[in-house]
């Protein structure tokens, strides 16, 4: 594929010829036709869906109810079973508050991961706290990957709830979570798939992965802010109880009782992210079209080439060297991530640095943070250069005091 044409499709490009855009991680980029997508609805429409009895309401609701067809059949998912939140941490924290808080007792077991994000496992720390339940980690590899074997020791009948990520937004390793999905269904427990990092990135079918819960952003796959997908077995979502009340929630409300619409409408409570949706599923229609043969190459091709040119850098620890997906994580020997990343952008290259949000790897990997560069498939060679460029700059200048 053509990579500039693919560039030409993101006005940032456009505004900002020299950047080199590293930190997709973090956000993706938008492209045109999401931008588009959104300011025909503000533009045409900017009304409120599922409450106007007039046609501009009928068709703001029309393409939002479309949006939720594209975005379960880009997943494999039904119709029903795709909720709109407001990203992944909302939707990693609506499992953990609404199934969590319902069917988790005393003596349960959660097992999770020091890979995990913050919103992977802090919503079932707490689950835990609350209910006396006990929360289990998996013990990493030497690479930091979790591996089913080490998984298997943790598994035990009490377990309950499996809360782990399918890619680490740090180390980009991919899970082994088939197998883990298996050997967890085969215990009664139900897994919680943190996808904010994968669903971007790879082809994702639910149905075929047999997850119970995928939770993924729309911003960080070419989608805009403020929208995200928690996807749940219909079975599940059925008997959750809803975490939020009020508006187009209800079904009847009466002095003493009330009672709830049928998932996913029992879970998106009050005006929902109308415009968010229908660019959301204008990404995934981006994403379909570009397609994830390519997306996948792209990025595997561009990180390895980093990863082989920083390691002929003296002084630079790369955490990750093997990661499978488009993520880099590694620091300048004896140069704080953040004096690092000074350099950075100072050189128009945006990276993150910092424990990016995911403090329990960060101390597994026995530093404050990393600096962390992560490819998309609109990134090219030049990016890469400007990218060593950079790095040998940082070094030059802390290590010239
Ligand atoms: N979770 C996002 C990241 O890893 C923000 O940067």
């Amino acid at each position: 594929m053509d990579i500039n044409k693919i560039r030409n499709d993101f006005p940032q490009f456009n505004e900002n010829k020299d950047l080199a855009y590293l930190d997709n991680s973090a956000s993706s980029l938008k492209p045109k036709c999401v931008i588009d997508a959104l300011d025909d609805y503000y533009n045409r429409l900017g009304v409120n869906v599922h409450r106007g009895v007039y046609k501009l309401s009928y068709e703001a609701t029309d393409l939002y109810e479309e949006a939720r067809t594209t975005i379960a059949k880009f997943i494999n998912a039904k119709f029903e079973e795709v909720v709109f939140t407001r990203g992944a941490s909302a939707s990693l924290n609506l499992v953990a508050l609404s199934y969590g808080m319902r069917f988790i007792n005393q003596g349960d077991e959660v097992i999770t991961t020091e890979l995990e994000h913050h919103s992977s496992h802090m919503p079932w720390f707490n689950v835990c706290k609350v209910k006396g339940a006990k929360l289990k980690y998996v013990e990493l590899d030497k690479e930091g990957r979790i591996t089913v074997e080490a998984f298997k020791k943790v598994l035990t009948d009490k377990t309950k709830v499996v809360a782990i990520t399918y890619v680490s937004n740090v180390m980009g390793y991919i899970t082994p979570i088939r197998e883990i999905i298996k050997l967890a269904h085969e215990k009664g427990a139900i897994v919680t798939l943190d996808g904010a990092q994968a669903v971007p990135h790879m082809k994702i079918d639910v149905k075929e992965l047999d997850c119970d819960f995928l939770s993924f952003s729309g911003h960080k796959m070419c989608g805009p802010t403020g929208i995200g997908i928690l996807y749940g077995k219909y079975n599940l979502l059925d008997k959750m109880p809803p975490i939020e009340f009020g508006g187009d929630m209800a079904d009847t409300v009466r002095r003493d009782s009330q009672t709830y619409k049928v998932p996913p409408y029992k879970f998106e409570t009050g005006t929902p992210i109308i415009a968010g949706a229908i660019g959301l599923a204008e990404a995934c229609r981006y994403l379909d079209k570009i397609g994830f043969d390519f997306i996948v190459k792209q990025e595997k091709y561009l990180r390895d080439l980093a990863v082989k040119r920083l390691q002929e850098i003296e002084g630079v620890i790369v955490y990750n060297p093997n990661a499978e997906t488009g993520i880099i994580s590694f620091n300048i020997d004896g140069v704080h991530p953040h004096d690092a990343a000074s350099v950075f952008d100072n050189n128009n290259v945006c990276i993150r640095a910092g424990h990016h949000c995911a403090q329990l790897i960060t101390t597994w990997l026995k530093t404050i943070g990393t600096v962390r560069a992560s490819f998309y498939f609109y990134n090219k060679e030049e990016d890469v250069d400007k990218f060593i460029k950079a790095v040998k700059e940082a070094k030059d200048f802390f290590y010239s005091f």
